[in-house]
């Protein structure tokens, strides 16, 4: 049998940190609320010149790097993103051509926070059908571009970033389950609307909030049941949960559910803010490259977002 396994991670974050105590210059809100309602302290911002796919590269230049391969090596390119630098084409193929690599499949992937959970998934099946041997998979978004600064409900909640992973076919595995759902019975709970159509003002973040943190909770709950059931595993073989980084209070919900104690939660929001399917890859890597997630341990990873779309993923790593 064929099996997906993580070769290599990478990440970027832009140079410019947006803090609690800027946004306290900008809209009616403190930092105390903010750390007490979601965690986050600070944000990278994108700057002038940067787009999610120079982003993009950034993290694959470093997967890749860290996986030991050339880039020649690489047989598909999936970005997830919900911000991609324009319609079409698409930001797989901007990060196709910065990284040289003419003719090699590439498409993006939106499933907002969850984009990276979804491209993951599909590229494990690329693998494990043996079509690709090596796969580049990358979450990405600028969120800051679909913020409102003068709604204090999202504009704090938001970060920019980017985060990758090299893919490629081993005997063992891997990824032992990814996972994914959807429910679009709460489309009208968080969107952000596209100006092509009978909407001609600009694409903000809507977000019912309450309501989207109390179904966050439920599911996220229940996928992590879900996930370790379906690997044939138990709860306390999980080494690190790696969540996607919306707001603590809902991670620790998830952590509970799990019976793992925080210091085996891999936490990036303080730092880097909700950076939507850049956040689950980000927060990968950086654990990586702190020496925290070692060679062998059993990674569950978990996001949910707009859709609703959700998904874990349960991985040897
Ligand atoms: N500063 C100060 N006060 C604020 C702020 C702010 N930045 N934002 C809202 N408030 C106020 C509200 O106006 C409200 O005031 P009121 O009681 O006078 O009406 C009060 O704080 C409480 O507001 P709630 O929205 O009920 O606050 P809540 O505790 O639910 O926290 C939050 C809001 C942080 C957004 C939370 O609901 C949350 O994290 N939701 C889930 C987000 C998420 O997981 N999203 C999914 C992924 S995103 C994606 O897919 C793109």
């Amino acid at each position: 049998m064929t099996f997906s396994q993580i070769a290599g991670t990478g990440s970027y974050l832009p140079s410019k940190i947006l803090t609690n105590a800027d946004l306290e210059k900008m809209v009616d809100t403190t930092d105390e609320w903010i750390m007490k309602r979601v965690g986050i302290k600070e944000r990278h911002i994108i700057g002038p010149g940067e787009s999610t796919s120079s982003m993009a590269v950034q993290a694959a230049r470093q997967a890749i790097e860290a996986a030991g391969i050339s880039p020649e090596e690489i047989d598909l390119i999936i970005v997830g993103t919900a911000t991609p630098d324009k319609l079409f084409p698409s930001t797989a193929c901007y990060v196709q051509k910065t990284l040289n690599l003419p003719g090699v499949p590439a498409f993006d992937l939106n499933a907002a926070c969850s984009g990276f959970i979804y491209s993951l998934s599909v590229a494990d099946q690329f693998i494990r059908n043996n079509t690709y041997k090596t796969i580049l998979v990358i979450g990405a978004d600028a969120l800051s571009r679909l913020v409102d600064w003068n709604d204090r409900s999202t504009c704090v909640l938001f970060g920019d970033g980017a985060g990758a992973v090299v893919l490629r076919a081993a005997t063992e595995p891997g990824i032992l389950i990814a996972d994914i759902h959807a429910d679009a019975t709460y489309t009208h709970l968080l969107y952000a609307e596209n100006n092509l159509w009978e909407y001609h003002g600009p694409s903000y973040v809507n977000m019912e909030g309450n309501e989207v943190f109390k179904i966050a909770v439920l599911q996220l709950g229940d996928m992590v049941d879900r996930a370790v059931e379906k690997a044939g595993l138990q709860k306390s073989d999980v080494d690190w949960l790696i969540p996607h980084q919306a707001n603590l209070r809902i991670i620790t919900a998830a952590a509970k559910r799990l019976g793992l104690p925080m210091e085996r939660v891999v936490l990036t929001v303080h730092n880097h803010g909700n950076t939507s399917a850049a956040s689950i890859p980000l927060a990968l890597d950086v654990a990586i490259r702190r020496g925290q997630i070692k060679r062998g341990e059993t990674l569950l990873l978990e996001a949910f977002g707009a859709g609703f779309a959700w998904g874990s993923a349960l991985i040897r790593y």
